[in-house]
């Protein structure tokens, strides 16, 4: 894979980037993606066994995990500056960013000049990941100074964009009109997956599940097994809070499912789902009870556990 935009700005080998995962993330796992050639995002409850017991408590142990990256490598992360859907803590997530010193953020499309503004005048390289992706918000990312645009498709893991559009058709509408370096998100698990998202025009790809099933992920070594296991064709898509969700069939996702199927509200379903707890217990702690397992439609490429440098040599080369 040669040099390109994506490389250069953000000074890394490769153009992959191991996206955020909430508990599935920790400083562990980013520093050896950087020492891979990649680039990590830490995320929130990164490297946590525990919820957070306040905002403060919040911002104190991601703190700490950044401390922790830091001194595991010196090559360039990135942390999301929204960590909860609790707005009042982003203020203090920028200030702790910019004294940090944390080299990429990551604006999870709130598109806010001043906060881009700061980000910019403290050096900070800034990606912006939409939601929902879509051409003005794409165009107002760039005018805000965003360094790199990720656009996502319907075949991720994690919280899924509102729209149902694939990941082979997402980029199609920002081709030739966004100037931004794009990068594909969703499904891309593999070689082939890697090249159909640099056909398509992405010049680099932002890949969550694949890294699950690395050694250096903290993941439940039976999510890992469980996930080399199945494919596309055994996950449970329903319907939560913001949008619609997607699991292994565990006894939690299952319930989500049946709501979902038989029209209960997404609130009703987020309750049950317990969004940051379930994902704890069933990614962290194996409870296929109590918990879900959130991967994406990519699982169907994804044969055996590797570790991080295998699989990004593998992506990559
Ligand atoms: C278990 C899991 C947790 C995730 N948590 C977050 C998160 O906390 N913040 C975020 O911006 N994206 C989150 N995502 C989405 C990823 O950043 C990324 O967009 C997605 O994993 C890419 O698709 P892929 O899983 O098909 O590679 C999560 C995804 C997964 C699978």
């Amino acid at each position: 894979m040669k040099n390109n935009r994506i490389t250069q700005l953000l000074n890394i080998k490769y153009p992959i980037i191991q996206a955020p995962m909430s508990w599935m993330t920790d400083a562990k796992l980013v520093a050896t993606v950087a020492e891979a050639g990649g680039l990590g995002f830490l995320a929130p409850h990164a490297g946590q066994t525990t919820n957070p017991t306040s905002n403060e408590d919040v911002i104190e142990r991601m703190r700490d995990e950044i401390r922790k990256v830091k001194a595991l490598t010196d090559k360039p992360f990135g942390v999301p500056f929204i960590l909860s859907y609790d707005f009042s803590l982003i203020p203090h997530m920028v200030d702790l960013m910019i004294a940090e010193r944390v080299p990429v953020v990551l604006d999870n499309g709130l598109l806010d000049p001043e906060i881009y503004a700061k980000f910019k005048q403290a050096g900070i390289k800034i990606i912006c990941r939409l939601p929902n992706p879509n051409l003005p918000d794409a165009l107002k990312a760039q005018e805000l100074g965003a360094d790199i645009l990720v656009l996502t498709g319907f075949d991720e893991g994690g919280t899924l964009p509102m729209k149902e559009t694939g990941s082979f058709s997402v980029l199609a509408e920002f081709a030739g009109k966004v100037d931004l370096p794009m990068m594909l998100a969703g499904g891309i698990a593999d070689r082939k997956t890697v090249q159909a998202a640099f056909t398509l025009g992405a010049e680099g790809v932002w890949v969550g599940t694949a890294f699950i099933a690395t050694a250096e992920c903290r993941a439940s070594e039976k999510v890992k097994e469980w996930m080399v296991n199945s494919t596309a064709n055994d996950l449970l898509l329903f319907r939560t809070e913001p949008y619609y969700y997607r699991s292994l069939p565990t006894a939690l996702a299952k319930k989500c499912w049946e709501m979902s199927e038989s029209g209960a509200s997404r609130a009703d379903i987020a309750k049950v789902m317990n969004a940051g707890t379930g994902m704890r217990l069933g990614m962290l702690e194996g409870d296929f009870e109590h918990g879900y397992v959130s991967v994406g439609n990519g699982i169907s490429a994804i044969d055996r556990v590797k570790s991080v440098k295998e699989l990004v040599d593998e992506l990559m080369n």
